[in-house]
């Protein structure tokens, strides 16, 4: 067992090097918790717009709540100072003690604003965004990008200079264009044109799925980490199995059985405290078709019709215990 490779992101030491992405409407604090509990070195808040920051309503705080031991890194996107200083305010008051900007977002609402990828086509107004946000900040400022707007725009690694010249400690580059949205494959060889550039760590994104393509991903762009998104949907251990792997240490076991209804009752429960009964049982509606997906459970049309309807929190764990207990039993009878 070697011991495990580490990246500094300004005075922070971070153990590994394979962090959980920000995902608007999945990584909350439930879901980041138990990413961090199955050891992923750095667990990301979803995107919070700055400019709703400052509103006080309880799905902001609920966003900016830290969700454990790892440092507490919250998302910010916007377009005007005034917004992104206030942003930058609150959520240190929250704790946070790395701020992330985002600009990898592609979507239209932000994108419209000219905040998220769209500020990859305005690299003046990206400088003076970062700017603003590192002298608002007294903690480490973070970038997610894209690789750029589109193919005849590629210039994360000139962005990312710019960021590392205002004070920027670490770049995370999703290796799709913003005009890619999440159609066709991530490019992990472009990531080196933005690696090449800078000093500080860079963070290959895109398509890492396991160990297997993590190495390539880190072989491919010379990132110093990896950053998973999707693939951990349904498989909160996922980033800390490769990031023991990538640090040479034996990863867990994939939970199975009861490990893994203990794990969805834990995930379900927190998902109830932290919304609310109500919105809880809804949220948590995706997390358990996903965990069943992942775990191969096969459920009928009838099943998943219950199991995305089911509004007692009882009842649905039931639902689950039985798709669970009943895949077990026909493990145990064709290895008999
Ligand atoms: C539902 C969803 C929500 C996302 N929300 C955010 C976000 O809030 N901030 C961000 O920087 N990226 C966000 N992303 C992008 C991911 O962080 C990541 O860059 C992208 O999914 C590619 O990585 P993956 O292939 O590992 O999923 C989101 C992606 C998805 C699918």
């Amino acid at each position: 067992m070697t011991s495990c490779s580490t990246i500094d992101i300004g005075n922070i030491s971070l153990s590994g090097n394979a962090f959980l992405a920000p995902m608007a409407g999945i990584t909350d604090a439930p879901f980041r918790t138990l990413a961090e509990k199955f050891g992923a070195a750095m667990v990301v808040s979803e995107m919070i717009a700055s400019a709703n920051l400052g509103t006080g309503q309880r799905d902001m705080v609920r966003k900016l709540a830290h969700s454990g031991k790892l440092p507490h890194v919250v998302q910010i996107a916007g377009n005007e100072e005034k917004w992104l200083t206030l942003g930058v305010k609150l959520a240190q008051d929250a704790g946070a003690q790395i701020i992330d900007i985002n600009m990898g977002c592609p979507s239209k609402k932000v994108t419209n604003g000219y905040a998220g990828s769209a500020l990859m086509r305005v690299p003046d107004r990206a400088l003076r965004l970062i700017e603003t946000v590192v002298e608002a900040a007294h903690v480490p400022v973070t970038v997610k990008m894209r690789l750029g707007w589109n193919d005849q725009q590629i210039n994360a690694p000139q962005i990312a200079k710019l960021a590392e010249s205002a004070g920027v400690q670490m770049i995370a580059v999703h290796g799709r264009t913003r005009q890619q949205f999440y159609k066709g494959t991530a490019r992990w060889k472009p990531v080196r044109d933005v690696v090449d550039a800078v000093k500080i760590p860079v963070i290959v994104n895109g398509d890492i799925i396991d160990p297997k393509s993590a190495r390539l991903a880190l072989h491919q762009s010379g990132a110093a980490g990896v950053m998973i998104g999707r693939a951990a949907q349904g498989q909160p251990w996922l980033v800390g199995q490769i990031n023991a792997s990538l640090s040479g240490c034996r990863p867990t076991d994939t939970p199975q059985s009861d490990t893994l209804l203990a794990i969805i009752v834990e995930h379900y429960h927190a998902m109830l405290e932290a919304y609310g009964v109500d919105m809880g049982v809804r949220v948590a509606r995706k997390h358990l078709r996903w965990y069943l997906e992942a775990a191969d459970i096969q459920f009928s049309v009838e099943q998943r019709r219950q199991l995305l309807t089911q509004s007692a929190p009882k009842d649905t764990l039931d639902l689950i215990r039985r798709f669970i207990t009943l895949q077990s039993a026909s493990f145990s009878n064709s290895a008999a």
